[in-house]
């Protein structure tokens, strides 16, 4: 084997991913950008001035934060098995109904994830288990 053709093969499957990543997100990209973006993402629009101090100051500490341990604006760059268990880890915050945090629900109603909805999530997570199960093969 050359290595071009070696090069070829990477190539394929490396969009073999990225199509497999871009198809499933599909899936959920709008519940999360309901939901979740305004923290865990980099084009939050909470309008954190908007708010009174000491609601501004709680909001914005929430956005960094969030960010840090989930953030829906790099999820295609990351890896297999990082975005298997972070799908993991959202399904039981969602399930345990502790994001998107209570407070945020208050203010808006629209990121509350109904039944529906969650099988919706709970679907795509099972997606992404399947797939770094199977590259592991
Ligand atoms: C108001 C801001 C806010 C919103 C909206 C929000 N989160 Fe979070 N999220 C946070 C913060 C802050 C943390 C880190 C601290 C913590 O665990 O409370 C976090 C942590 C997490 C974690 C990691 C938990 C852990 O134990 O490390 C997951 C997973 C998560 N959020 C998922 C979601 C999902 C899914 C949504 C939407 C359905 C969502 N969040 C909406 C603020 C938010």
């Amino acid at each position: 084997m050359t290595i071009n053709s070696l090069d070829e093969e990477s190539i394929s499957l490396e969009s073999s991913e990225l199509e497999f990543i871009q198809k499933s997100y599909d899936q959920v990209q709008e519940i999360f950008e309901r939901s979740c973006y305004d923290c865990h993402s980099n084009n939050t629009d909470i309008p954190i001035y908007g708010y009174m101090f000491p609601v501004n100051l709680y909001l914005q500490d929430h956005v960094s934060e969030g960010r840090e341990s989930l953030n829906f604006s790099k999820w295609k760059s990351y890896s297999a098995k990082k975005r298997s268990t972070l799908a993991f880890e959202i399904v039981e915050e969602v399930e345990e109904d502790a994001m998107p945090p209570a407070s945020y629900k208050l203010l808006h109603s629209k990121a509350i994830i109904d039944p529906e909805t969650f099988q919706k999530i709970k679907r795509w997570q099972e997606e992404q288990e399947r797939y770094y199960e199977n590259s592991q093969k």
